[in-house]
């Protein structure tokens, strides 16, 4: 992938991340990989393998998002579905359920995703890291796009 400036600026952009059981052990292997491209995780949890309910880990990384905390956040669960499907009730959280380079990059061009979902039972390691290195990489290309997402907005009030 192409190194630009605008590439480099991004470097040690905070990127929320957070899992339930199912998806922790690609949490932890998607945390060193932010930390090794020069991003700094911010760890919501879960902290273990012990079940635990997705909602309660999509809740604050959709809060802080909704809020202005967090620009970026990452979920994953076992599909990614029930994350998604959590995080989406967040007015201004736009949650994108990835499985391949290619949707991820569509992901951010035409509907400016601000979460990315994936599923840590279903998506490889080394799927989950391309994925998510071109996630970040990858600019909004407004336009026709950004009028789109307003009326989206505006089903929430917005
Ligand atoms: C947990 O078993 C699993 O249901 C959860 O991780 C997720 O896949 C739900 O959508």
């Amino acid at each position: 992938m192409k190194m630009d400036g605008e590439q480099d600026q991004k470097r040690g952009l905070e990127v929320a991340i957070a899992a339930d059981h199912a998806g922790y052990p690609l949490k932890e292997d998607l945390k060193n990989f932010l930390k090794n491209k020069g991003y700094t995780p911010i760890d919501l949890g879960t902290h273990s393998a012990d079940p635990v309910d997705y909602p309660d880990f999509a809740d604050p990384l959709a809060r802080g998002i909704s809020n202005g905390d967090y620009e970026r956040g990452i979920l994953i669960c076992g599909t990614g579905i029930g994350m998604s499907m959590t995080a989406n009730r967040f007015p201004g959280v736009r949650a994108a359920l990835v499985q391949d380079a290619e949707t991820a990059r569509l992901s951010r061009e035409h509907n400016d995703a601000n979460v990315l979902v994936l599923g840590g039972r279903v998506t490889p390691f080394e799927s989950a890291r391309e994925i998510l290195e071109v996630w970040l990489a990858t600019e909004f290309a407004g336009g026709r796009h950004e009028r789109r997402i307003q009326k989206m907005e505006r089903l929430n009030g917005n």
